[in-house]
């Protein structure tokens, strides 16, 4: 056995003790649907297919390190329930992670997840290839060797798909790495349930001063039970990425970003008030300037984003440069929110305590209020009436509410041709 396939048995037998994140199939009767990124539908059409892909026609879908299942119950529920002919089929190395998906999807009534159990670094040889999308979120920062593992899922995308992957970030994890280190240390010898009692008994002896206690990001230990604990702090195998570092790994797979989620995360310039510093920021480069936001923000904990092969990348962004094309709107309740704006300067996005200001346009409320999922930006227009001026007007209020909507991931496109 290589040393690989070792450590890979680690994780594995970590995984099918605390399958992750504890999941109980039996909640999926109560219709809630537990919803993340990446891979809603709408966000992902918006930065892989540009808001084109026609979800009538069949959509072959991977989740890679599917653990308990949320997205592949989120993306398997999406596509049932918009009546597109779709396959996901779920890969993870864990039975246990595999039955709670099973148990859960059966619970849901759903009949698209195909579920086997595998590395991603099998793909090849398991003919499992071909994928319009891959969901890639929380599983490339614990394998030996990530690059190998976005190799392997790039070489099963279908031309033009693409991969919405999440993985952690360190400046967020600000003391995490030192427990981890410092239960490495204490528990040589111990079985996992010990190691777990080892680590309650140092989270309490923490002084107030520890970054691991005054980062109050981190909250899978007090969420999540003893899965939580192992995952955050007893991992077999765990590394975090800088923005550079991210760059170069999707770099080196062949792979280019189409966006960061949210976006208004790694916008630097949202951070600052001085115009010399925003200028200064302003004038870097896109790669640079996200890793300049997160520089910035020093809280970011995990980075969600979406590859995409660099021949498609200026196609892959969604983008509202057309009258036809639908704004779609992804906030809980839709008149509250539009109330709430109407009562403020602009909209504040508090993240972390970072509080990102984006300017509103006037009429933004009734604007808001005008998007319903199926209008396009011309049938938006002609409904507003002679409130809203001409087209043009109207365009510059629309495009102002969607930089900022769309940095607060509240808002994505569609054209016509993908409408479900
Ligand atoms: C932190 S969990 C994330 C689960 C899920 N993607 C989510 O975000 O909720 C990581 C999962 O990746 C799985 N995993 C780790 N290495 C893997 C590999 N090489 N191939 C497939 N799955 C793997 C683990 O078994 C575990 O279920």
């Amino acid at each position: 056995m290589t040393g690989d396939q070792d450590s890979s048995a680690v994780v594995r037998d970590q995984y099918e003790a605390y399958p992750y994140p504890p999941r109980i199939p039996a909640k999926e009767a109560e219709r809630r649907i537990i919803r993340g990124s990446p891979s809603p539908l709408d966000e992902l059409n918006h930065y892989v297919f540009g808001g084109r892909r026609d979800f009538r026609q069949p959509f072959r879908a991977l989740v890679a390190g599917c653990g308990t299942g949320d997205a592949a119950i989120m993306l398997g529920y999406e596509l049932q329930a918009s009546g597109c002919p779709a396959e996901v089929v779920c890969i993870d190395l864990s039975n246990a992670a595999l039955g709670i998906v099973e148990r859960r999807a059966k619970t849901r009534g759903l009949r698209n997840l195909r579920l086997h159990r595998a590395s991603l670094l099998e793909l090849d040889g398991l003919s499992l290839r071909g994928f319009d999308y891959i969901d890639c979120c929380g599983v490339l920062h614990h394998l030996d060797d990530p690059p190998a593992g976005l190799a392997a899922l790039r070489r099963a995308l279908a031309p033009g798909g693409g991969i919405g992957l999440m993985v952690y970030a360190p400046l967020g994890r600000a003391g995490v790495y030192e427990v981890q280190a410092l239960l490495r240390l204490t528990g040589e010898g111990l079985s996992l349930d010990q190691r777990i009692d080892l680590a309650l008994l140092t989270l309490d002896a923490l002084p107030d001063g520890h970054p691991f206690k005054t980062n109050k990001g981190i909250t899978d230990h007090h969420l999540l039970g003893h899965a939580g604990i192992v995952d955050l702090l007893l991992h077999a195998r765990d590394r975090a990425y800088l923005v550079p570092e991210l760059v170069a790994l999707v770099r080196g797979a062949g792979l280019a970003i189409s966006g960061f989620i949210e976006p208004a995360r790694y916008q630097p310039v949202r951070y600052v008030s001085d115009p010399g510093l925003k200028a200064r920021l302003s004038a870097l480069a896109p790669e640079d300037a996200w890793a300049a936001a997160e520089l910035i923000s020093g809280t970011i904990k995990k980075h969600i984003c979406y590859l995409v092969e660099p021949a498609t990348l200026s196609s892959a962004l969604a983008r509202p440069d057309s009258p036809d094309v639908v704004p779609l709107l992804d906030v809980r309740d839709q008149a509250e929110f539009a109330g709430r704006l109407s009562r403020g300067s602009g909209l504040v996005l508090n993240y972390d305590g970072a509080k990102l200001r984006y300017p509103l346009p006037r009429g933004a409320t009734a604007l808001i209020l005008a998007i319903d999922g199926r209008r396009s930006l011309a049938e938006i227009h002609a409904a507003l009436g002679a409130t809203a001026g001409p087209y043009e007007r109207f365009k510059e209020a629309f495009d102002m509410l969607y930089t900022a909507l769309n940095a607060g991931n509240m808002m994505f496109l569609r054209y016509p041709a993908s409408r479900k």
